[in-house]
């Protein structure tokens, strides 16, 4: 049977649950009215900029936003996206500086290919703008720094909007963490597997050059270590990795430039027809001939120069060691994450994606040392990232709200998040230790 709650996890969300919020991208004028409207605008209209930042927000809040200009390098999908996101009259721009100048906005998404959003936070910054940024905040230590140094230069706030602290189970395990139930933590194991569909897919896509996102170290596992900084409410110090490419890239027996048009679809374990996705069909291949990106690019191109076979060992600011694994040719997606701690462990396996049936997508065990384990009910799963999305984009527009330990993730978290895993990057890459400190000035 699953155990309620402890008194003291009780007690302790009901104190935290008064805590004021950390950031608003909407503050009060001094009569404590909220502006109605903000001139919103996007930089990089794919996948995430039309749906979760676009058609999702025109649905959810529409007389909070007014949609005043879209950019993205290719203008066909910049059209594309604005009749995705049901924007008629929003103008789309190629050129970012024009779209500030016409445009206006208040308030700018940055949702571009990772490489390349400290270029748009650092401009929209200097503009006078707010600016929220997709993970990771950045790719390499330069452009962090530049970040960090462009909202230091004018006094504002970014937020980067890690929706994974707000599924349900996540918050669960924080609270569970914050109420010191099983003491001091000493030690963490922490596991992530992507499976040959998700995994594969990053190799597929711009993803599979570092240049772009910074490998998936920086890319995918700035959700990761993002989570552990803030599970652990500490900073991660120094790193040493490991990493090697295994399964895709120059390992493939035979390869093509993608799926579409490749003479080995019969033979090939990783092929994806993307035909039978409309909408994906019109925001890529339909814009293919402006730029050349294939959505669905052959994930044995012999330019790879990612990992798809990570682990690190990082040590934190409260004393705690991580042991991190990161695979993306697994049969199943997921994780699994155990947190060591003086007086128990706090076990996690999460289910994303399996060949067998499961009940919850989470399990969750507390194991007392010297004493019981008991299972911790889980609230279920929904849409979007385990409901996570919604509940960060309500915190972000409506100004739900929430206590302090769920505020918006602000530059210093993009930064430990991005700074891990660029510190683990160069740690394979110089075969030694590598200590965030010697990275960037906070
Ligand atoms: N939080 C999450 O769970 C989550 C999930 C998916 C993607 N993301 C993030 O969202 C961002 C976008 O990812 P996506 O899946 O939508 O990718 P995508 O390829 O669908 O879209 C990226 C868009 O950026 C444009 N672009 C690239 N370089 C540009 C430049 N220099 N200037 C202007 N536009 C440029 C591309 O043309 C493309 O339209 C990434 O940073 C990614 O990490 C976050």
């Amino acid at each position: 049977m699953p155990d309620a709650p402890t008194s003291s996890r009780r007690e302790f969300v009901k104190v935290a649950g008064s805590a004021a919020l950390g950031a608003s991208l909407f503050p009060a004028d001094a009569l404590g009215q909220t502006p109605a409207r903000r001139r919103y605008a996007i930089v990089g209209t794919g996948d995430r900029g039309s749906g979760m930042w676009g058609r999702d927000l025109v649905n959810r809040y529409p007389d909070l936003l007014e949609f005043v200009g879209l950019c993205d390098k290719n203008p066909k999908r910049a059209a594309v996206a604005r009749d995705l996101i049901g924007v008629p009259n929003c103008p789309t721009f190629t050129n970012f500086d024009e779209m500030i100048e016409k445009a206006k906005p208040d308030l700018l998404m940055v949702t571009t290919v990772d490489g390349f959003h400290h270029e748009y936070i650092v401009k929209g910054l200097d503009r006078g703008i707010d600016v929220m940024t997709e993970k990771p905040m950045t790719t390499d230590e330069a452009k962090c720094q530049a970040v960090l140094d462009a909202e230091k230069r004018n006094h504002r706030k970014i937020v980067v909007t890690f929706n994974y602290r707000y599924a349900p189970a996540h918050q669960q395990m924080k609270e569970i963490l914050l109420s010191n139930e099983i003491g001091k933590i000493v030690s963490v194991d922490f596991s992530w597997y992507l499976d040959v569909i998700h995994g594969a897919d990053y190799f597929r896509r711009w993803h599979r050059l570092r240049e772009n996102s910074g490998s998936l170290l920086v890319h995918k596992a700035s959700h990761h270590f993002d989570l552990m900084n803030w599970w652990l409410g500490a900073d991660p110090v120094e790193v040493s990795g490991s990493g090697g490419l295994q399964i895709y890239g120059r390992n493939g027996a035979f390869r093509g430039a993608n799926c579409r048009t490749c003479p080995h679809t019969a033979g090939c374990r990783f092929y994806y027809d993307m035909t039978k996705d409309k909408r994906r069909m019109d925001l890529y291949a339909r814009c293919e001939d402006v730029d050349g990106y294939y959505r669905d690019g052959c994930v044995f191109r012999e330019d790879v120069n990612i990992f798809d076979t990570m682990s690190a060992i990082v040590k934190y600011s409260n004393g705690t060691t991580m042991n991190y694994a990161l695979n993306a040719y697994m049969p199943y997606e997921g994780y699994r994450v155990a947190f060591n701690g003086e007086k128990g462990r706090l076990d996690v396996q999460s289910f994303e994606r399996q060949p067998w049936d499961v009940a919850d997508s989470h399990e969750i065990y507390v194991t007392k040392s010297f004493g019981k384990r008991t299972k911790v009910p889980m609230p279920k799963m929904t849409e979007g990232h385990g409901g996570g999305d919604d509940r960060m984009r309500d915190l972000i527009f409506k100004k739900t709200d929430a206590p302090e330990y769920m505020k918006l993730p602000d530059s210093r978290a993009g930064a430990m998040s991005c700074l891990t895993g660029i510190a683990i990057r160069n740690s394979i890459d110089q075969k030694k230790i590598v200590r965030l400190a010697d990275l960037v000035k906070l």
